[in-house]
């Protein structure tokens, strides 16, 4: 009798019941102060307001967001973090946590943070400026397109911006669900953008201030 041994591995071992494996994607696209990260804020406000999540981190290399912003927007009880090794104790230590953590090197320090995300699961995860850690052109982190593409199996909700669509790693588009477009007017991002939807070639460079299209 021939018998077959179930594969185990990390992966296979971290998984979450099927019920409970639910997350989305969400990008936010424009070019500098064109609104994607208010966007954000917005959807996240409202997000957090269900009560269901109660992990959240946001990788905010640009300090987009401080206490007023937070306030503003109706972001309450997030910490403010600025060193690695707090972060992660702080997110091992907390069954519960909102964290802004702000990165000096995002680079050098991304797989300790996505691993930890991964294996806490459960978590809403901001990245602003996500061109920075998984661009197109060079190496991209491992463990964001792990996060990714199987973020899923862990229920790792993803919200992301860049102002540079086209150099931004492809699996992250693929996987998007949800697309916020705002003003472009660089030509390669938009004949990206405009590859995924021709229609949106007039409307995208002609958007007003604060104004978006939403791509689903
Ligand atoms: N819908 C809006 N209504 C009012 N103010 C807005 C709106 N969207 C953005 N703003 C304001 O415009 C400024 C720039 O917006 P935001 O921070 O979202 O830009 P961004 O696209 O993230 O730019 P960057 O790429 O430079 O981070 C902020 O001060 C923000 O508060
Ligand atoms: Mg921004």
């Amino acid at each position: 009798m021939k018998l077959f041994q179930k594969q185990q591995n990390e992966d296979s071992i971290n998984v979450l019941p099927e019920e409970e494996r639910k997350r989305e994607i969400i990008g936010s696209i424009g070019k500098q102060g064109s609104g994607k990260s208010y966007k954000i804020k917005e959807q996240l406000s409202i997000l957090l307001k269900s009560g269901k999540f109660k992990k959240v981190l946001i990788i905010d290399p640009m300090g987009e967001y401080n206490e007023k912003d937070l306030k503003k927007h109706k972001l309450p009880n997030f910490k403010l973090i600025d060193n690695l090794k707090e972060l992660i104790d702080y997110m091992f230590a907390n069954k519960e946590f909102r964290i802004v953590y702000q990165p000096l090197y995002i680079q050098d320090e991304i797989t300790s943070i996505g691993e930890a995300v991964y294996t806490l699961a459960n978590v809403v995860l901001v990245v602003e400026e996500i061109d920075l850690i998984i661009p197109q052109k060079s190496k991209p982190s491992p463990v964001m397109l792990k996060l990714i593409q199987r973020g899923r199996h862990r229920a790792i909700t993803i919200y992301w911006t860049t102002q540079t669509p086209a150099e931004v790693n492809k699996l992250l588009i693929k996987n998007t669900n949800t697309f916020y477009v705002f003003k472009v007017t660089e030509k390669n991002d938009l004949s990206y953008l405009t590859f995924m939807r021709s229609d949106l070639k007039e409307k995208i460079p002609n958007l007003a201030k604060y104004e978006f299209i939403e791509i689903k």
